[in-house]
């Protein structure tokens, strides 16, 4: 089994456990980035601490002249009480790694500790440990500190239950979806319950609305494309007799495509404005534009593969079964420079059935070793991309 040598596998799970042990929301993993700043210490990788928040920024040299290649990880827990029963369970009364960020940031640290005994690297590699992923903001932040400043290319995965330990899944095209939210204010005229003639009811515009947004997803987005249109919140009215004079409807569009992104955002509009016209209601729509769809380009995608066939054998290198519909802010980085997302399969018998997010989330402690030996040997295999491509410019 261990793809690192057995004193550093015993060290990750420590370390890993520890991080379990005190997760920390988005935005306030200071505790965490002192662990992290104290094994980059024990390495003697420079780092630089305090970077957009709480994240950590290190770097580890190699070939001069070459642009840097980039590992990145996420450190942020959710607002989740553990019922894992594990004996390193939150102690973070309503606080808990229930999506793995806490295996992110140990494997990132295996593969700092097996860089670091590395003589030549053909380019410098820099490691990312960026706050409040979950809130899809951290790795904007990130990037406005300078993260990527001297970059080449980037790195990053996802533990995922759907697999076997010791898998790593690596394709082309989509990995993520895009998550945008919008917000429809229907502006119609209130009016007692018994006399509706004097009324426009914007329940009944808000309901009318609710149900031709339905179509857009059904009728209008290719369905080879996967998307999601999903309202989430009506709110109306103050009593059973009066005709509410307003409603706010709130949504969320999912894509993996961008120009399917593009199309459903205009969809919304449309429909929204169509319907409020048709009845003589008023709206205001506020669309708040949030994560990128992940997509993976294929040259990136087919070095991140040898790094897995390196670190995992042929056998355990899978393709991905099905796009994720949640997002991902590693998307933000891609749309700076080339780079490929992956995911480490973690399942833990008995514990197939919950998913991240979920309270009694665990993955199986394999997936740190394999992270880190990815890591390292994706390091290695586009530092000699990015020598090549300084060498011929
Ligand atoms: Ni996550």
């Amino acid at each position: 089994m261990p793809r690192v040598p057995q004193g550093l596998y015993d060290r990750l799970v420590a370390v890993r456990r520890e991080l379990h042990q005190y997760p920390e929301l988005s935005w306030q993993e200071g505790r965490t980035a002192g662990v992290i700043a104290n094994f980059l210490h024990g390495l003697a990788i420079q780092h630089r601490t305090n970077v957009a928040g709480h994240g950590v920024v290190a770097d580890i040299p190699g070939a001069s002249k070459v642009p840097c290649v980039v590992l990145r990880a996420d450190t942020d827990a959710l607002p989740i009480q553990e019922e894992t029963g594990l004996e390193f369970a939150s102690v973070h009364e309503g606080v808990m790694h229930a999506c793995g960020h806490d295996g992110h940031t140990t494997m990132l640290l295996g593969a700092a500790a097996l860089l670091s005994r590395e003589k030549d690297l053909p380019a410098p590699v820099r490691l990312i440990f960026q706050p409040a992923e979950e809130k899809g903001a951290g790795a904007l932040a990130m990037i406005k500190e300078g993260a990527l400043d001297g970059a080449g290319l980037i790195f990053g995965g996802h533990l995922d239950r759907h697999y076997y330990p010791g898998t790593i899944v690596v394709s082309d095209g989509p990995v993520n979806a895009s998550s945008d939210n919008f917000s429809i204010e229907i502006i119609g005229q209130g009016a007692h319950g018994a006399r509706p003639h004097e009324s426009i009811d914007a329940v009944v515009v808000g309901s009318l609305m609710i149900m031709a947004l339905q179509t857009i997803v059904s009728r209008e987005v290719d369905p080879a494309r996967p998307s999601v249109v999903s309202v989430g919140q009506f709110h109306a009215g103050t009593a059973p007799n009066v005709i509410a004079g307003q409603a706010k409807l709130e949504g969320t569009v999912r894509a993996q495509d961008p120009a399917v992104r593009r199309q459903l955002l205009s969809s919304v509009r449309r429909i929204a404005e169509s319907i409020a016209q048709l009845h003589g209601a008023k709206i205001h729509i506020t669309v708040t534009e949030g994560t990128p769809p992940l997509v993976n380009d294929s040259v990136m995608a087919g070095l991140a593969r040898r790094a897995a066939i390196e670190a995992v054998g042929e056998a355990n290198v899978l393709p991905l079964k099905t796009a994720n519909m949640g997002a991902e802010d590693f998307s933000y980085y891609l749309e700076k420079i080339p780079g490929a997302y992956v995911r480490f399969g973690s399942q833990v018998p008995g514990r197939e059935g919950y998913p991240a997010h979920s309270s009694k989330f665990d993955f199986d402690e394999e997936a740190l070793a394999v992270g880190a030996a990815y890591y390292a040997a994706v390091a290695k295999i586009a530092g000699q991309q990015l020598r090549q491509q300084a060498a011929s410019s």
